[in-house]
Formats: C-alpha cells, sequence, structure tokens
C-alpha cells in the first residue's frame, strides 16, 4: 500500500432518528453493500461499542439515570461517547476504515438537549469534550411518522421490557421527529434527511444513492473493478 493510501482518513458516517426508524437494520445494509465493493467497514452503536459505554448504557436505558434528571443523562451519554470515541471510532478512522454508527452527537442534541431541555451550553460544552473537532462526513437522519415508528419498535420489542425513551409518551416522541428534521435542515452540508418509509431494500436503495454520491471519489473506482470482477 502507498503511504497516501496509508496515511488517508477512513469515513465516517452516522445514523440518527427516532425510534422504530429502522436504523440498525439500515447501518447493518449499508456495511454489506461497502463490504461488497471491497471496503472495510466497521459497525457500531451509541451509547455502546466499548465495555465502559456499555455500562452508561445499561444505566441510561434501565431508567437509573432518569431519577438523577436530564443534565445527569447527558454526563452518562457523554461518559459513554468519550470512551468510545478514544477507543474504537478514532483508532479505526486513523486506520482508513469506515465507521458506521449507530447514533452519536445528534441524538445527545436531539433527545437531551432539544426534547429534554437541557441547557445548550453545557450540551456544547458536553460535545466539545468528547469529540473536539471529531465530526462525521456524513448523516443520514432516518425519518418516519411517528406512529409507524413506534409500531415497529413495539414489534421489534417484542415480549421485552420496554426501555427509558420508547415509554415517553406520544408528544416526546413527534417532538423528536420534529427536532431531527430541524437539524438536518440546519446543517445540509453534513445531514441528510433520508424517508425511512417502506421496505427496507427501498430505504436502502435511497441511503445507497447518497452514499454513491457523497462519496463518489473513493467508491467509483472500487465498483467499477468488482464489475470487472
Ligand atoms: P437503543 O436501544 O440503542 O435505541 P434505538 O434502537 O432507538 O437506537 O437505545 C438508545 C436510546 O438512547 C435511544 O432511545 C436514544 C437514546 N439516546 C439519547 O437519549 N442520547 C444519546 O446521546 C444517545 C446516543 C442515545
Amino acid at each position: 500500500m502507498s503511504p497516501a493510501v496509508l496515511t488517508q482518513r477512513g469515513h465516517f458516517i452516522t445514523f440518527e432518528g427516532g425510534e422504530g426508524a429502522g436504523k440498525s437494520t439500515q447501518v447493518r445494509m449499508l456495511a454489506e453493500r461497502l463490504q461488497r465493493t471491497g471496503q472495510q467497514v466497521l459497525v457500531t452503536r451509541e451509547p455502546g461499542g466499548t465495555p465502559g459505554a456499555e455500562i452508561m448504557r445499561h444505566l441510561v436505558l434501565t431508567g437509573v439515570g432518569k431519577a438523577l434528571g436530564p443534565d445527569f443523562e447527558a454526563l452518562l451519554f457523554a461518559a459513554a461517547r468519550d470512551d468510545h470515541v478514544t477507543q474504537v471510532i478514532r483508532p479505526a478512522l486513523e486506520r482508513g476504515i469506515w465507521v458506521l454508527c449507530d447514533r452519536f452527537i445528534d441524538s445527545t442534541r436531539v433527545y437531551q438537549g432539544r426534547v429534554g431541555d437541557v441547557d445548550p451550553t453545557l450540551i456544547r460544552a458536553l460535545e466539545r469534550a468528547t469529540i473536539g473537532s471529531l465530526r462525521p462526513d456524513l448523516t443520514l437522519v432516518l425519518d418516519v411518522p411517528t406512529e409507524i415508528g413506534l409500531a415497529r419498535a413495539a414489534v421489534r420489542r417484542g415480549g421485552s421490557a420496554i426501555d427509558r425513551f420508547e415509554a415517553e409518551d406520544i408528544s416526546f416522541h413527534r417532538r423528536l421527529r420534529d427536532a431531527y428534521r430541524q437539524v438536518a435542515a440546519e446543517e445540509p452540508d453534513r445531514c441528510v434527511l433520508i424517508d425511512a418509509g417502506g421496505l427496507p431494500p427501498e430505504v436502502s436503495a435511497r441511503i445507497w444513492s447518497v452514499v454513491e454520491g457523497r462519496f463518489a471519489d473513493v467508491l467509483r473506482p472500487s465498483i467499477r473493478a468488482v464489475a470487472r470482477g
């Protein structure tokens, strides 16, 4: 491998959206598609991705953090993110690997900030402390009508216990959707709103056309090479 290739940073794509938007399915489908073009891909998620961050995940999703208030929950998510960025995301990007992450900073901005009413100054400070200058190259915001998302989340959950955020009322989930749409509109260079209605392959095709367009320089040569076989 030439030194230029060795020093090339990987590409960082995050997936965002409310409950039942289908992020985890779409992360997996995009990873498979990128791998078929010969890319090295790491799939990860927040909160989680490291043993320490999984502990924070447990604290938040079981509702332990809720009792201490939204600022404290924001701190838990930040602690989890700090570990995840340091241990997993930055090292993978430095090795030139594509990183696909199910939720990232926009989840904190939306769930704790815009909907949870945590002071924007605290949200910004936590963001600076946890990610510094790291920004996703692309954020796919999966958008689906609230009722459809909640119905999908209920099917996925089956008989298992409802988690801390799923248990919020419908107006909370409607505010989440609106907030995500605002975030996507405010940062059009980074964020793309994806219609997440329909079957997974339909949504995946929409996502692929965005990714292929954004990363044409990297992907077109690999796609041609795979086609030549
Ligand atoms: P998860 O089971 O991963 O949900 P989903 O499949 O919807 O992604 O649970 C993560 C929950 O944590 C989800 O309800 C969103 C919430 N969350 C925040 O409130 N802030 C954050 O910064 C992150 C990363 C997640």
